[in-house]
């Protein structure tokens, strides 16, 4: 139907005629002239239309926002003064001759403009219209382009891309699933997979040897900015290479695509074990965008006449941290009370602080609720191991591992984002030395990656000491976001059993939830490994959005919902007697 996209006109064009087909943006009448502003997937172009071309104008007086229009007319350049050097085609504009209306439109919910403030739940029930938006057309212009090139690189790279099945059996990746009930087999039930993660490697024991997926997963798991239940991994799984291998052909990719498609050298991404980044960060996805970092001042606290520090200091299952914010001396009293407060949320019970005021005047430059319980020279040693300044203040806490970790980790995160500390625009980092297995509320053991990950130790060595254990695990993590995960995988019956035994999975359960994987380990299956990114997030950074759901043609609710369908919809009485499922209490809508 069209002889041009509206956003590849330029001055090149001017005395050519053109058919363009679009939307109606915005439609203006000046003085007896009608511009309509027309805009497809390239871009919007100025259209004018004269009233001596009578039929046209009157059908161009017709015209609302959003009607679909096919429009003839004739490249010109604007007069001078009127060009808009914003607008790609803002030297140009169309004399339209011909304008016809290919469909109406009603007043839409919303308009279409960058800056209106809408509601999600409305934009995602007219997503047809919000993905009308440039941006975001733009950001799936990108996503598309950004898969392509990923599919490039594992091509080139000898990767096969297989299709794994969508009705499956659990897939364990720590969220709940979502289930499927079987009409041929009443009672039970497909698993729609958490990742392809089982098929990838029964694929490496079938010889396929290196193997990718852009592949579908579902997760019924609280959600969260970067969490929707259902999103999209790169999957990857290798045969005979070893974690460095595998990082190098992952991290190779990465840098490409960041170089192709932003224009930015990632460089060499660092590496830094687990036990690092907890120790200096309090996360696992640390952002090292910001220069600050916790530091263990437990050893000064040990005698102290302050039960809330010296308790934790000589629990081993405690920390005791300091965080010097540079100057943190402005952070009004309100501001502290609010940081009190937000970490609060991760089980924190107090946030002492000192304002270093003057580091000169020794005592009488700090400012403090907690001075009065210190000894001066346990105050010296901390602000001499802080190399604290004139003007910082440092936050204290101390409680239990965990939650020092998570409140004084995410205190970090957020003070660095208030204060403008975030310096740099990609902080990539490598997180490697994961330990096997970290401790449930009830006292077992669950695995931190997944279940089928390798120990860097031997059986008897994990068997005597699995809280000790580490794993053969990688994590990909760009500025505080864990981009992707991975790890060597076991690939010897025995192992795999020893990993569900010390996970409390007994071996009858073992054989009815994962008998096929244990079988195709006994039949030669081969050293192997991968690793999954997050697509979304992935796509989420590199074009600065919010949320993944900004990157996500069709994404669910934080209630995992789809206002745009309604789903999930009932289901009709007949449908659920076929499946032989009753429901126990209809929930009162
Ligand atoms: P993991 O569970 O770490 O590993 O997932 C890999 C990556 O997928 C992304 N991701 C998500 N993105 C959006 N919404 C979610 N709910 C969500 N959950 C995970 C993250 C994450 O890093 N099978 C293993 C991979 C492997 O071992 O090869 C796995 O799924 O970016
Ligand atoms: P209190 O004696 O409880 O008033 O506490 C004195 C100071 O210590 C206050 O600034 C509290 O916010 C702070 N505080 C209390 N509990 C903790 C904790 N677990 N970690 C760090 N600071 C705390």
């Amino acid at each position: 139907m069209r002889s041009h996209y509206c956003g590849e006109l330029n001055e090149e064009h001017v005395g050519q005629e053109v058919v363009l087909c679009g939307w109606a943006h915005r439609r203006r009448d000046h003085g007896g002239v009608i511009f309509i502003d027309l805009r497809d997937l390239e871009g919007i172009a100025q259209i004018v239309i004269d009233p001596d071309t009578k039929e046209s104008f009157a059908i161009a007086e017709t015209v609302r926002n959003e009607f679909v229009l096919k429009i003839t007319g004739i490249v010109r350049l604007r007069p001078e003064g009127t060009s808009n050097e914003v607008m790609g085609t803002g030297r140009i504009e169309v004399l339209g001759k011909q304008v016809e209306v290919l469909n109406a439109a009603k007043t839409p919910p919303f308009q279409l403009d960058e800056h209106a403030e809408v509601g999600e739940d409305i934009r995602l029930r007219y997503r047809y219209i919000d993905l009308r938006r440039p941006e975001m057309a733009e950001r799936l212009r990108f996503r598309s382009k950004v898969s392509n090139s990923i599919r490039n690189y594992l091509d080139d790279n000898g990767f096969l891309d297989i299709e794994t099945p969508l009705l499956t059996k659990a897939t364990p990746e720590g969220a709940r699933d979502y289930l499927v009930p079987s009409r041929t087999h009443q009672g039970r039930f497909f698993a729609l997979p958490q990742s392809p993660q089982l098929f990838k490697q029964i694929l490496m024991a079938a010889g396929m040897d290196r193997y990718y997926q852009i592949a579908k997963c579902f997760r019924d798991e609280d959600l969260r900015a970067d969490r929707q239940p259902e999103f999209t991994q790169i999957d990857i799984e290798t045969s005979f290479m070893n974690e460095e291998q595998i990082m190098q052909i992952t991290e190779k990719m990465i840098r490409q695509i960041f170089q192709k498609h932003l224009d930015v050298d990632l460089g060499d991404f660092p590496r830094m074990t687990f036990a690092d980044a907890m120790r200096r960060f309090g996360s696992d996805k640390p952002d090292l965008r910001i220069d600050m970092e916790l530091v263990d001042i437990a050893d000064l606290m040990k005698n102290v006449d302050f039960k809330v520090f010296n308790g934790p200091a000589n629990d081993p299952g405690s920390r005791v941290v300091a965080l010097r914010v540079p100057g943190g001396v402005r952070l009004s009293r309100k501001e502290i009370d609010d940081y009190t407060k937000f970490i609060s949320i991760y089980g924190a019970k107090g946030l002492a602080w000192i304002k270093v005021n003057d580091l000169a005047a020794g005592t009488e430059g700090l400012q403090s609720p907690i001075l009065k319980f210190m000894p001066e020279d346990v105050v010296k040693d901390v602000l001499a191991r802080l190399e604290a300044e004139t003007g910082d203040l440092i936050f204290f806490g101390a409680d239990k591992t965990k939650i020092v970790n998570e409140s004084i980790g995410a205190l970090r995160l957020k003070v660095g984002a208030d204060m403008g500390m975030v310096k740099g625009a990609w902080a990539p980092l490598w997180v490697v030395d994961f330990p096997m297995f970290e401790e449930t509320s009830d006292g077992g053991l669950t695995a931190i990656h997944h279940p089928f990950t390798a120990p860097s130790c031997s059986v008897e060595e994990l068997k005597s000491d699995p809280a000790n254990a580490l794993s053969r695990a990688y994590d990909m993590v760009l500025n505080g976001t864990e981009l992707g995960g991975g790890s060597i995988r076991i690939n010897q019956p025995s192992m795999q059993q020893s990993v569900f035994r010390i996970l409390g999975i007994e071996e009858e359960e073992a054989e009815e939830k994962f008998g096929f994987l244990l079988s195709a380990l006994s039949y030669g299956c081969p050293p192997h490994g991968g690793l999954a990114f997050g697509l979304d997030r992935l796509i989420m950074l590199m074009t600065g959005a919010s949320s993944i759901r900004e990157v996500i043609a069709f994404p669910k609710t934080q209630s995992a919902a789809c206002p745009l369908t309604d789903a999930p919809g009932l289901v009709s009485a007949k449908q659920l007697r076929e499946l032989n499922i009753q429901i126990r209490q209809a929930k009162a809508e």
